[in-house]
């Protein structure tokens, strides 16, 4: 069987790669030229972990173009993967989906198989039995469930795992227009994944509510972390990390992103939230839980910054900030938590001297950055671990910081 696969960023060249991995042909569509010229001359466009290896493996199966109608028209299933940006208000603009579906219907109204389309990006529920269906039975003259297929298929992957995660995956989640589209999605994770995710197939609009609920409930335990941090820092004795390790083994609440830290940021977590909060004020409710969540969240780069500066005059005024990116294995800052801690003390302490290492994450202008961790840390007063990478756990670079210096590992 072919797969189409529209949108080959960071999520959807990964599936690409994954789906070609599973034996499937995948045609593979970007809008952006050069990018597509990038991954057929054989080039792995950024860092993923295992990306270039696993695009090296499907070589022969994997054929990417810019030709999204010829692309649709030689497949049985289209998966859509674009971008969905967050509006001001919290909702996600639907234009990418849109200008794809505008652009796939012509080979759709022309398929003669049930041709079924499988939307990945993340949308506001409502979204696909409110606007991509009737749009595509509008532009088509077809009937969704009968003529063609139509899946809301979002993923769970994290930036620097997402072709393990992809593979095996707790939970594949699919909202489906009919049962037929559904069985054909659950027999291509089948044949995909390497262990046996619970495939969860259930109406549009519950996998569209699913999506934000689980990125939801995750960020509510981060920000519950955070807030037994800000308490046990205040009582003589506590440790947070202690509290939160006894209390994961409890299997109603797990280990799982129970763990005091920076607060989650990133391309999903933050945008997710803010779209559940919109999500439940369009309908008349008011999602407090999930404001509060994103309060503790918001205020959490700051109380880090202010202990850093707080170790500052104890030890001495040159910090080493040990990470900068949202997450370990990744280059991305996006609405990163580090970065904030790091544009917090270099814009509000100017008495500081900051330099700043990251592995992958480039980000600079207002503090000096360093081609090593060793260079960062020598003859530092105070090393801060911002970011969980796991060359921070070697210990070898703190015999390079200044007598008397003080380590605040967040993560450790
Ligand atoms: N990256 C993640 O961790 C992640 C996780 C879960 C969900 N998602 C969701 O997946 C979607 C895509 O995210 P991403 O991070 O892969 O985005 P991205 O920006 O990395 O990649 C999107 C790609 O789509 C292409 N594109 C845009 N419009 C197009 C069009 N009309 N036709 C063909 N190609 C087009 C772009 O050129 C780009 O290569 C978003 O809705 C996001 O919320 C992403």
């Amino acid at each position: 069987m072919r797969i189409c696969v529209i949108g080959l960023g960071k999520l959807g060249l990964c599936t690409a790669a994954c789906l070609a991995r599973g034996g499937f042909e995948v045609a593979g569509v970007d809008a952006d030229a050069a990018h597509v010229a990038a991954i057929a001359r054989g080039e792995t466009p950024f860092a993923e972990t295992g990306l270039a290896d696993l695009l090296a493996e499907v070589r022969g199966r994997l054929t990417v173009t810019t030709d999204t109608a010829a692309a649709v028209a030689a497949s049985a299933m289209t998966f859509i993967i674009v971008p969905t940006p967050s509006l001001p208000h919290g909702g996600f603009d639907n234009a990418h989906v849109l200008a794809v579906l505008e652009a796939l219907a012509p080979a759709l109204a022309a398929h003669e198989d049930r041709h079924v389309v499988n939307l990945v990006s993340t949308v506001m529920p409502g979204s696909c039995d409110g606007v991509f269906v009737p749009f595509l039975e509008r532009a088509t003259g077809k009937r969704c469930g009968a003529d063609f297929g139509f899946a809301y298929n979002p993923e769970f992957i994290a930036i620097g795992s997402v072709i393990r995660d992809f593979l095996n995956p707790d939970l594949v989640l699919v909202g489906q227009s009919d049962a037929a589209t559904g069985a054909a999605l659950e027999a291509v994770y089948g044949a995909v994944c390497d262990n046996a995710p619970h495939v969860a197939r259930t109406a549009l609009v519950n996998a569209e509510i699913a999506k934000l609920s689980i990125n939801c409930f995750c960020t509510m335990k981060i920000s519950f972390a955070n807030t037994l941090g800000q308490v046990c820092e205040a009582v003589t004795g506590a440790d947070a990390r202690e509290v939160a390790g006894i209390i994961g083994h409890d299997t109603r609440i797990g280990h799982k992103y129970v763990q005091p830290g920076l607060g989650f940021g990133g391309p999903c977590f933050p945008r997710d939230n803010e779209a559940f909060i919109r999500f439940a004020a369009d309908h008349g409710r008011d999602a407090e839980l999930q404001r509060a969540v994103v309060a503790v969240n918001e205020r959490q780069p700051g109380r880090v910054a202010e202990r850093i500066v707080a170790a500052a005059f104890r030890a001495g005024r040159r910090v080493a900030l040990l990470g900068l990116s949202y997450k370990p294995f990744t280059s991305l800052t996006e609405r990163s938590q580090a970065l904030d801690v790091a544009v917090h003390l270099a814009t509000r302490h100017p008495e500081l001297s900051i330099t700043a290492f990251d592995p992958m994450a480039r980000s600079n202008g207002l503090w000096r950055l360093s081609e090593s961790l060793q260079e960062c840390v020598r003859g530092a007063n105070v090393a801060a671990v911002l970011t969980p990478w796991p060359e921070f756990r070697e210990p070898g670079w703190r015999a390079l910081l200044a007598e008397g210096a003080e380590v605040l590992d967040f993560w450790g």
